[in-house]
């Protein structure tokens, strides 16, 4: 079996394994990135359109701090919410604006802000509707100026390396659990490679493909999660898995129209032009995204209609075109122009507040193992996240994850003797595959979607755990390729975020369960 050693594994490619890395990269060790997709623009970073949380005028770190526990339904973990608001604008100042030169648009000597659902100020600054993306491309330009960050594209992570499941050393068992690396495959050539590494960094990113619409990503297959749970590191607030409201509503599929179109002043109506939603929350269609997606859930039902819509039109074409180009465009291509017509919207799954368990500076529960952005949880966002805050989760995380990676030396030299890898050589069906992604989507969807039940969690459970046993069985002989390795990593979290809600004692937030 081929082998291959680093200082720092890093898996993933969005702006929380980006910062990590250049974090850890500077103090001069070994970085090597895998990312799973052939580009390397790839994750919910580049797509990210509204924003970044910085500061507001008159703002302060007490006042960000409260709507995000506001947004969060009382969930949040306080010290994290501290540290990312302690934290949060002055990294986005060094590292974003001072190391990376990444845009924002400007007013005058400062940055435009805008606000966006339940926040209290305009804080959010921005790039037009491409915040991501340029973020994105400044960090990529920057990780290739360093000669010892090494970037991988094309390559797949099947498991994370640990002593309990992967030493031949029998006494290794009684060691505390831990993470030495990566079973990758490189699928330029098809063969799997152990990266080992005296640190990992999960930085995959998050779950939307598991259901039936989304915002996300096709890359978005919860990997990461799945690679935890399998290696044994804690894992939780699985069940709070946040709906965007607005996702355009197109047979093509759904593509993700920014709140700051409502931080700008759009209009949510129904598709006589009225408002509605005053009637469910005092902010109006600037409420938490729960209650926003769930009113526009609820306005679907009560007027049988398909969808709700997003009117911008009251603003100039121009203004519109240069804020939102992005949406402009894509709208246009397929027939909406958003300065003449409201935009049929509705809600589509979009960010994963729970995850793999990690403390102020990343760590998970295993050692030498650190959980960076989407597929952590930090405890900020608690039930619900608050808009725009999830750059900045990646920016403070990866930050401290990066740090802490090349202090802790704890037993991180260790490598020990490994099992020989074995592969199956049976080739995989297509069709099944195909199949059992449908049920996996509709299943999350219909089921475990925006408003569940017990009893819809249950027969969620069932399906689910037959699914999952079912693909274990297929992925142990098969002949390893993305496919196979995304559809088992798909089964397993969307079974661990079953069982996470079918456990959950109560109601709250993004995990709605009615009586
Ligand atoms: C958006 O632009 O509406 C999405 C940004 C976010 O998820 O915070």
């Amino acid at each position: 079996m081929n082998q291959k050693k680093t200082d720092i594994l890093i898996i993933g490619l969005g702006l929380a394994g980006m910062t990590a890395a250049i974090i850890a990269a500077k103090k001069g060790k070994k970085v090597t990135i895998i990312t799973k997709t052939k580009e390397l623009s790839s994750g919910n970073t580049p797509l990210a359109q509204g924003g970044i949380v910085y500061k507001g005028i008159e703002d302060s770190p007490e006042e960000l701090k409260k709507d995000i526990l506001e947004a969060g339904s009382g969930h949040c973990w306080e010290e994290a919410v501290d540290h990312l608001c302690e934290h949060g604008p002055g990294l986005v100042k060094e590292i974003l604006i001072e190391t990376l030169k990444a845009n924002f648009d400007k007013d005058g000597d400062g940055y435009k802000r805008v606000s966006e659902g339940a926040h209290s100020k305009s804080r959010v600054i921005y790039k037009a509707d491409q915040t991501g993306k340029n973020i994105h491309q400044s960090g990529l330009k920057y990780l290739q100026s360093l000669e010892n960050v090494e970037i991988l594209t094309n390559h797949i992570a099947i498991d994370l390396l640990t002593f309990s499941h992967h030493s031949t050393a029998s006494t290794d068992i009684y060691k505390k659990p831990a993470c030495f690396g990566a079973m990758v495959l490189d699928k330029n050539n098809n063969s799997v490679v152990a990266f080992l590494a005296s640190k990992t960094i999960l930085a995959s990113g998050g779950i939307g493909q598991l259901f039936l619409h989304t915002t996300n990503p096709k890359e978005a297959t919860g990997d990461g999660i799945a690679m935890a749970w399998r290696a044994g590191a804690r894992c939780f607030n699985l069940h709070y898995v946040q709906f965007h409201p607005t996702a355009l509503y197109h047979p093509s599929g759904r593509f993700l129209i920014s709140e700051a179109l409502r931080g700008e002043g759009a209009k949510l109506v129904n598709a006589k032009g009225r408002e509605f939603m005053q009637e469910y929350h005092k902010l109006g269609a600037l409420a938490p995204r729960d209650i926003v997606s769930r009113a526009i859930h609820n306005q679907m039902l009560k007027e049988e209609s398909d969808c709700m819509f997003l009117d911008i039109t009251e603003k100039d074409k121009e203004w519109i075109a240069k804020r939102f180009p992005t949406i402009y465009k894509y709208c246009l291509n397929k027939g909406i122009d958003i300065s003449q017509e409201p935009i049929p919207v509705v809600p589509a799954a979009h960010y994963n507040c729970g995850g793999v368990g990690v403390n102020l500076v990343g760590k998970t529960s295993l050692k030498r193992l650190y959980a960076v952005g989407e597929v952590a949880c930090t405890g900020v966002h608690g039930a619900n996240r608050l808009a725009s805050t999830s750059l900045l989760e990646c920016l403070v995380w990866g930050y401290f994850a990066g740090k802490d990676a090349i202090e802790d030396k704890d037993d991180a030299d260790y490598f020990p003797p490994m099992h020989q890898w074995e592969q199956g050589n049976q080739m995989i069906d297509t069709a099944q595959i195909a199949q059992e992604w449908l049920t996996i989507k509709n299943t999350m969807w219909n089921l475990a979607g925006l408003i569940r039940s017990q009893e819809k969690l249950h027969t969620a459970m069932n399906i689910l755990r037959n699914l999952q046993s079912d693909v274990e069985k297929t992925y142990q002989k098969s002949k390893l390729n993305n496919n196979i390795i995304s559809l088992r990593n798909g089964a397993q979290t969307a079974l661990a975020i079953i069982s996470a809600s079918t456990e959950a004692r109560q109601s709250c937030g993004t995990h709605y369960v009615e009586d």
